[in-house]
């Protein structure tokens, strides 16, 4: 990976994923401006941050649907060269209950950024995509793992805002440099990394930095980790009647250190082969079942976790695990950390953290 030089703007960067990857620009040398407007995160990450890296990102609280506000940013702050688009809304289940809230935020944030970027002239942004544009990868014979030319098809609402933002980037990227094209500018040619990621698992080996959601919980890992800490009862298994070995869904769980460097490599991609839009897969090629993930969390965890299984919940798939070959070549990028590694940071998290960011870290994690 290059040093990074320059600045980069992180919209989302108070978010799970997002905090993390403005981590990992810091202790690669960039400086990060973050927006975001707190709805799913809290400012105390930017704290624990410096704790980890001693560099403090910008933090602006803004909207990324206001066109105002990207338009201060990037004139405040010139020297930023490259965009990574991570603030959205992700709830499936609620994408079905309000759609038009996730098209608004969703397409109309990434337009917005879109225009901004081209209003200042920055040309490359990093798009957080999801395995979600998929759906049902298993209707096509040989696509599982499941390679980037997967015809995809999502099959909610949140999954199609995916699909739509991946469809805009790459209009408007095509568009762009066609016109850069014509008008003989070099040096102005738009990129575009489309990244979908797989499920992104675990937290900060530290122990002060992790997915703090505001809400209640709805992924597997989370769940799994209230109920070590008696915040629930136990957990429900959401089907055990698949066609996998334990009839339990398989899923490929990345640790979230792993998914972070996947954008710097990703950045790094763009400026190097100036490639246009490109779409990679952020997954560990290995897939898990439900049963595996909750014995391998109980295993750190040091004892058994109660759960009930259910019915299927609606709108779940079969399998989801990546083909990341296209990543490991052309990014020279490997997720490195494993599944075990994932469950121990967040049982280290969680456990010396219930209340998330809404306490302080206990003093013995503290680097002296
Ligand atoms: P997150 O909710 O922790 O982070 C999203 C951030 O965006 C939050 O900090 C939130 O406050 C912010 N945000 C929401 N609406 C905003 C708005 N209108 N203006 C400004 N900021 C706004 O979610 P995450 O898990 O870190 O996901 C980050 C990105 O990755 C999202 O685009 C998500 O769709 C995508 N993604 C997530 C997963 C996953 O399982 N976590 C998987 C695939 C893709
Ligand atoms: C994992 C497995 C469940 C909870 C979702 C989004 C996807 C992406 C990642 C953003 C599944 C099972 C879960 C529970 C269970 N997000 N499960 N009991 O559904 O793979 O993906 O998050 O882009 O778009 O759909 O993740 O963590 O919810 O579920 O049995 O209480 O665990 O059925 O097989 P999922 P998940």
């Amino acid at each position: 990976m290059t040093v990074g030089t320059g600045s980069v703007l992180v919209t989302g960067g108070t978010g799970y994923i997002g905090s993390f990857t403005v981590l990992a620009l810091l202790e690669a040398g960039y400086k990060v401006v973050i927006i975001d407007n707190l709805y799913n995160s809290s400012v105390e990450v930017i704290n624990r941050i410096e704790l980890i890296s001693g560099k403090r990102p910008i933090f602006y609280e803004l909207d990324v649907t206001d066109d105002a506000a990207f338009d201060k940013i990037f004139s405040e702050h010139p020297d930023i060269t490259n965009v990574i688009h991570f603030a959205a809304l992700k709830a499936v289940g609620e994408s079905t209950e309000i759609p038009l809230e996730y098209y608004r935020v969703n397409v109309g944030g990434t337009i917005s950024l879109l225009r901004a970027m081209s209003r200042h002239n920055v040309y490359n942004i990093v798009f957080s995509s999801s395995a979600t544009v998929y759906g049902d990868a298993t209707r096509f014979p040989n696509m599982i793992p499941i390679p980037e030319e997967c015809p995809i098809g999502p099959t909610n609402p949140y999954g199609r805002t995916k699909s739509m933002i991946e469809a805009v980037i790459t209009d408007h990227v095509e568009a762009q440099r066609k016109n850069a094209q014509k008008a003989g500018k070099s040096g102005e040619e738009w990129n575009g990394a489309l990244l979908r990621y797989f499920n992104p698992a675990g937290s900060h080996p530290s122990g002060i930095m992790g997915e703090d959601p505001q809400g209640v919980p709805f992924n597997l890992l989370p769940l799994l980790a209230q109920v070590a800490i008696g915040k629930r009862e136990k957990l429900f298994v959401f089907g055990d009647d698949y066609a996998s070995k334990d009839g339990t869904a398989i899923r490929d769980y990345i640790h979230i250190l792993d998914l972070a460097r996947g954008h710097l490599v990703a950045l790094d991609y763009l400026r190097e082969h100036q490639p246009g839009v490109r779409a990679w897969n952020l997954g560990t090629g290995r897939g898990s079942t439900v049963f595996e993930m909750i014995k391998a969390f109980s295993a750190v965890v040091g004892r058994d976790l109660a759960y009930e299984v259910v019915d299927r919940r609606a709108g779940d798939v079969l399998d989801l695990t990546a083909n990341p070959r296209r990543a490991n070549h052309e990014l020279k990028w490997k997720a490195e950390h494993t599944l075990e590694d994932a469950c121990a940071d967040l049982w280290r998290w969680t456990s010396n953290n219930p209340q998330g960011y809404r306490q302080s870290p206990p003093q013995e994690l503290l680097a002296p």
